[in-house]
């Protein structure tokens, strides 16, 4: 019998793919489920998969692996997609496919499945991880495969076949949920016109009931990576705990934007990441503090192309560890704190320093303590503007 390993979220699409991998294709299913932070119990998934039929199911905590080895990176990358998503659902995905993949070894499996339908960028992604890190493994999509168009018509399969499911009255949109935020689609998100229902929201409160007094925190950066919070050593995963609470709290983290897919269409996106935001615009700001002018602009332009990078699924290539190494030696500077200040809705950095900073208060005052060599502008002014004077005259004739 043929053995596939599925990624298996325990929700109505992946248990009734459980359940036609091994009537309708009779294969032995093993499953997978990784707690990546999305804030739900596993282990009743795992139950449910062998309730199902699966004949082995693995759930395992990769909530440390994901943000050492993928959110981390991300954030000393400044990669965020299309100036405002994280990035959580696609940098979750190659993780997600890295398990798939050793567990399909352990097992024996020839084969991966996934529960990703044929228009988003999720199977783009997983897909081309497997490729990357196995050659010999086949994928196998059910949702591009079989005929069922709807949910109900998946809640009828269920009923049919006596599926354990709660079919609880489920909200109308979809999430996909980590440690790094929420991507909400479907309902009337559809609708890129109408502002999306408070009811939508997992992770944040209305700014308008956050409260009315803005609170300040001091997140620290070592080398780029957070490292403490109120002064407080703490590792990255427990910093962004926090933050996701106390940011969604103040209501901060909502992103509403129309998305260009990978696979060609537009969508309309929202999504929620209070510690994201917060850690990148924190970090951004000590890099304003601590890299040179030339250094910052160029980095901007590695960041856009990680962003894509990310967002297309090519996280398992020469080019992402490349631009790594460029960022890992960029962040040597990056340690220090920076204050930021939530108060409904916005996060606004209004402090920080660092050992490693350029900024020179003797060179910066405006004040009596000016070391700046004011005579020496004129000549820098002069060759400066020697080719926009020779331009000028060229293009006037003499
Ligand atoms: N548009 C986002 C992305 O492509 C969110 C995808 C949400 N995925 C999901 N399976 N609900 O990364």
């Amino acid at each position: 019998m043929s053995k596939v390993v599925l990624a298996y979220s325990g929700g109505l699409d992946t248990s009734v793919i459980v359940h036609w991998l091994k009537h309708e294709r009779g294969m032995g299913v093993v499953t997978f489920s990784a707690d990546v932070g999305q804030g739900e119990y596993l282990e009743p998934v795992g139950e449910r998969a062998l309730e199902i039929g699966a004949v082995s199911a693995h759930v395992s905590d990769v909530r440390q692996t994901f943000v050492d080895e993928y959110v981390i990176p991300s954030l000393k990358a400044a990669a965020v997609y299309e100036e405002g998503y994280p990035l959580a659902t696609a940098l979750g995905r190659p993780l997600i496919a890295a398990e798939l993949v050793k567990i399909a070894h352990e097992e024996g499996c020839g084969f991966v499945a996934h529960g990703c339908t044929g228009k988003g960028n999720d199977q783009v992604r997983i897909e081309a991880s497997v490729a990357a890190l196995a050659s010999d493994l086949k994928v196998i999509a059910p949702l591009r495969e079989w005929s069922m168009k709807s949910r109900d018509e998946e809640i009828e399969y269920c009923e049919t076949h006596n599926i354990p499911i709660e079919v609880t009255r489920a909200k109308p949109y979809s999430y996909d949920r980590n440690l790094w935020g929420v991507s909400i689609e479907c309902g009337s998100l559809e609708d890129p016109w109408s502002a999306p229902p408070e009811d939508a929201y997992l992770m944040t409160r209305s700014p308008q009931d956050a409260p009315d007094e803005p609170v300040e925190l001091v997140v620290g950066y070592t080398k780029g990576a957070p490292t403490s919070l109120d002064g407080e050593e703490m590792g990255a995963l427990g910093i962004i705990n926090q933050l996701n609470k106390i940011g969604g709290d103040h209501g901060v983290g909502r992103l509403d934007q129309v998305e260009n897919r990978l696979v060609g269409i537009k969508s309309r996106e929202v999504y929620e990441a209070p510690a994201a935001v917060m850690l990148h615009r924190g970090l951004r700001a000590l890099e304003a503090l601590c890299w040179g002018r030339e250094l910052s602009h160029f980095a901007g332009i590695l960041s856009e192309r990680y962003a894509r990078l990310v967002y297309d699924g090519l996280w398992f290539t020469p080019l992402r560890e490349s631009m790594d190494a460029f960022f890992n030696r960029a962040h040597n500077v990056t340690t220090g704190e920076v204050r930021l200040r939530l108060y409904k809705g916005s996060c606004t950095v209004v402090g920080r320093r660092s050992p490693h900073a350029l900024y020179d208060m003797h060179l910066a005052t405006y004040t009596p303590e000016d070391t700046f060599d004011h005579s020496a502008a004129e000549g820098f002014i002069k060759i400066w503007s020697l080719p926009v004077k020779s331009e000028a005259r060229q293009a006037r004739g003499k």
